[in-house]
């Protein structure tokens, strides 16, 4: 039997589901190009400011058995950058390119994206509306109202499809708010759940020490420990969100997590931690481990199970 890993959307197609997480592996242009010459069905580029940042200061990621913390503040450099990138990029070859896009203002959120739709490049703005790690700056996403001024601004001057990536979200209540937000801006086509659980606090007992420099320790955890968060996430954005895809990203070390995550309602999977860890070969290993458990269970495409998780 064939499996049939592509996925359409947004009038793409994508050999497969997979793809880099905004952050990991997608700062440099080497890195990009290190993303689009793996496996991976698409590529975004690390969220970027309008102009260049260094970010926080170091130590500002840690790993751990369960995931990761980081506190990285948004290193990135600016938004030209990577425009210039998505100018050069081989559309025509066939794999999706995202643009990540965390302004330090709407302004700058809006200047980035109208220079974007005067572009007229296929690249889709996946806009950032979760970083836990600007000191002094809460998450745009746990704000609805900002989030509404935000959305009806970015409508206003960007016609294309784009994105958002939210923050997790832990109560019906505040699923339900944000989907009725969301589903009011039809230019919205996806929403990226969930970026790191923010302000997570990993000790060292050896050391009697927090592990990273920013914000004394806090950061965002990401890995093993936010998977059942992300998958909360993943699953009610789908059932409530009318029209509009969900990429899934948060614990995906295998492919048996991507086929949670699809399980759940995602279109397509981002990949963080892992990919940081392991590098570009973990596109390959998971797609493997995913056509193999697809094989298994006589899934012939992604749409034979997507969505389809079962209550009891
Ligand atoms: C960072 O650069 O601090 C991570 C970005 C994010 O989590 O949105």
């Amino acid at each position: 039997m064939r499996v049939d890993l592509s996925v359409s959307w947004l009038g793409l197609t994508m050999a497969n589901p997979l793809y880099n997480a905004s952050g990991v592996m997608c700062r440099s242009v080497t890195e990009l190009e290190q993303v689009r010459h793996s496996a991976a069905g698409a590529v975004i580029s690390k969220s970027c400011t309008l102009q260049p940042r260094d970010g926080n200061p170091e130590p500002r990621y840690h790993a751990t058995a369960l995931g990761s913390i980081n506190s990285m503040g948004l290193p990135n450099a600016g938004y030209a950058y990577y425009r210039d990138y998505a100018r050069s990029y081989p559309y025509a070859q066939g794999k999706p390119l995202f643009l990540s896009i965390s302004g330090m203002t709407l302004e700058d959120n809006l200047s980035m994206l109208a220079d974007l739709a005067s572009s007229a490049l296929p690249c889709i703005p996946e806009v950032n509306l979760s970083c836990p790690n600007l000191p002094g700056k809460p998450q745009l996403g746990y704000d609805p109202d900002a989030c509404a001024i935000t959305l009806a601004e970015i409508s206003r001057i960007y016609s294309g499809p784009f994105g958002v990536k939210l923050p997790p979200y832990f109560d019906p209540v505040h699923f339900s708010q944000m989907a009725d937000l969301l589903n009011e801006f039809v230019g919205l086509r996806f929403v990226t759940c969930i970026n790191s659980i923010g302000n997570g606090l990993v000790i060292d007992p050896d050391t009697e020490s927090v592990v990273i420099k920013p914000k004394d320790g806090l950061g965002g955890l990401g890995g093993s420990y936010v998977l059942p968060t992300a998958l909360a996430n993943v699953r009610e954005f789908a059932r409530l969100l009318h029209g509009k895809h969900v990429v899934g990203c948060g614990g995906i070390n295998s492919g048996r997590e991507a086929f949670m995550h699809i399980l759940a309602g995602a279109t397509a999977v981002q990949i963080g931690t892992c990919l940081y860890e392991e590098g570009e070969g973990a596109f390959a290993r998971i797609l493997d481990e995913l056509r193999a458990l697809m094989l298994q269970k006589g899934y012939r495409c992604l749409d034979d199970f997507r969505g389809k998780l079962k209550t009891l």
